[in-house]
């Protein structure tokens, strides 16, 4: 198995979009940038050297780090910050996994302009179950704001209020054509008539689920968070913020040119203009004078149709690639996942909106979760975050009385080995939202969503542990549920959140501590030397 070394210089590099220039954060002063290239079971070696005056940590989003917490990098939970002028090297072994995933800084918002891709690729002798694709294609949505990010989410911590929402989606780094202000080097994709691509796609947004449709064409999925899936053909592939989709697409039109569409899932409290982001798809041989054949985005909240995609996913569970779901469980867990209002004295308007998991706010604290627990440093979390929800009531019916939560430190504590099963569901307080729940450390299963209520007798007796998708983000459906499954077979602290950092923000966040087993290697590792200080 082989060692990558990559150097990640974060610096400030001055970029143009939708006709204005701005300095922002970046990787090698590309945006998106670097992407990470790995085979199954190699070694990655990435030093991040810290040259901006923000603190910074980046996440290796859905590696598993079997053991290496200290390089997972949530700030506060897995490490310190980066501060400037310092460097961390992020150690770590891509073990039993391959596919595409994503890397993101993992501190404020900052991941608006530092991610990229990661593209592992299988082991030889362990190839594609499809069909090697003609050519490979990294495709990262995303968002533009022309504010400085920082400062539109500072102005939302003073108002108490939800920050403004992005000026533009855009593909590879650019908008497209739609803002009438031609960036240089919009992405374009070239195919040759009759051979299949892969694309992989990645949905880097801060605060948008993204559809992607390519007119005139259908894509094939084949793997989602770095697992291959049984292969299905659809129009329309739904992204959540941290997922990633592989897709087989055939250049089968022969000539031509396509708009490629990205377009929101839910509505924005704001609303902007059309921000879809588009680009084309051409055929090499295409006359320049030949029109592009448009696509009609899904509307506005197309519950059908992301419902549509979701229910399409089931883990590929074939002989080499078997579906390892827990059939019995040791933690059953009910989590509430909803938005409060909090009284806030040094906000303008004296209340703060907030967001818990089963009521509490989770509180970031000063020394990260990891080190506090790796070197008994009490006082900075507790263990006893509730596995249910504090009071009972109708999750998607009437709003409770009380809009207020309760504001804490607190971690879930598994055995090491144990089988958990958390149901997630959506509730009704302020608003019904869509919500892509990601968990660090461990993939998990979805054995089963719906809407309304969860009904642990009714809903349960339909669970699917034959193949469930495994993936790391899952969206719970707006005033609906969803249950996941995993094994806590990784001894650590590991980050449970809502992928839309404006609900991080908010507080939409817990963490699961998962003991070491007995075994020698069931162990979290000492951390590195460079681990930075808090
Ligand atoms: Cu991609 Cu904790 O995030």
């Amino acid at each position: 198995c082989g060692i990558r070394r990559y150097k990640f210089n974060v610096v400030m590099t001055t970029m143009t979009r939708l006709c204005s220039s701005k300095p922002i954060v970046t990787i090698n002063g590309r945006f998106p940038g670097p992407t990470i290239y790995a085979t199954e079971d190699d070694t990655l070696l990435i030093k991040v050297v810290n040259h901006v005056n923000y603190n910074m940590s980046i996440h290796w989003h859905g590696i598993k780090q079997f053991r290496t917490g200290w390089a997972d990098g949530p700030a506060y939970i897995t490490q310190c910050p980066i501060q400037p002028r310092q460097s961390y090297v992020y150690n770590f072994t891509v073990s039993g996994q391959r596919g595409t995933l994503l890397w993101h800084a993992h501190i404020l918002w900052l991941r608006a302009t530092v991610h990229g891709a990661i593209v592992i690729m299988p082991k030889i002798g362990l190839p594609y179950p499809f069909p090697k694709p003609h050519k490979e294609v990294v495709v990262i949505l995303g968002e533009w704001w022309k504010l400085d990010v920082e400062a539109v989410v500072d102005a939302a911590m003073e108002s108490g209020l939800a920050p403004d929402v992005s000026d533009a989606y855009t593909i590879n780094g650019h908008p497209g054509l739609i803002s009438n202000c031609l960036s240089q080097g919009g992405f374009n994709l070239a195919v040759e008539p009759g051979k299949t691509y892969m694309l992989r796609i990645i949905n880097a947004a801060l605060n948008e689920e993204l559809f992607l449709k390519i007119a005139g064409h259908k894509f094939t999925v084949v793997e989602v968070d770095a697992v291959y899936v049984k292969p299905f053909i659809t129009d329309t592939v739904l992204v959540a913020p941290g997922q990633t989709t592989n897709a087989l697409l055939t250049a089968d039109l022969g000539t031509g040119n396509y708009l490629v569409a990205v377009s929101p899932f839910m509505d924005s409290p704001i609303t902007v203009d059309n921000k879809t982001a588009i680009a084309t798809l051409h055929y090499t041989g295409t006359l320049a004078s030949t029109g592009t054949l448009l696509t009609i985005p899904p509307p506005r909240n197309a519950t059908p149709v992301a419902a549509k995609f979701s229910d399409s996913l089931r883990s590929l569970n074939s002989k080499k690639f078997p579906c390892r779901v827990p059939l019995n469980v040791d933690h059953s867990l009910l989590f509430t996942i909803s938005l409060g209002l909090n009284p806030c004295a040094t906000c303008r308007n004296g209340f703060r909106v907030v967001a818990d998991i089963n009521n509490v706010t989770f509180a970031m604290p000063e020394i990260s979760l990891l080190n506090s627990h790796f070197f008994n440093i009490t006082g900075v979390f507790t263990d006893d975050f509730p596995g249910n929800p504090p009071t009972p009531y109708n999750y998607t019916g009437k709003q409770p009385v009380n809009l207020g939560t309760m504001i804490g430190t607190r971690v879930y504590r598994l055995g090491y080995n144990s089988r958990v099963q958390v149901v997630l569901q959506g509730t009704g307080m302020i608003v019904v939202e869509n919500h892509p729940i990601h968990l660090h450390g461990v993939n998990f299963f979805v054995v089963g969503r719906g809407l309304g209520n969860f009904n642990p007798e009714e809903d349960s007796k339909k669970f699917n542990l034959v193949d469930p998708v495994e993936r790391n983000t899952v969206q719970v459906p707006s005033g609906g549920w969803v249950a996941i499954r995993f094994t806590a077979d990784n001894p650590g602290v590991w980050f449970l959140h809502c992928h839309l950092e404006v609900h991080t923000t908010w507080g939409l966040k817990m963490a699961f501590l998962v003991d070491n087993g007995k075994g020698p290697n069931e162990s979290v590792l000492p951390p590195p030397n460079d681990l930075p200080k808090c």
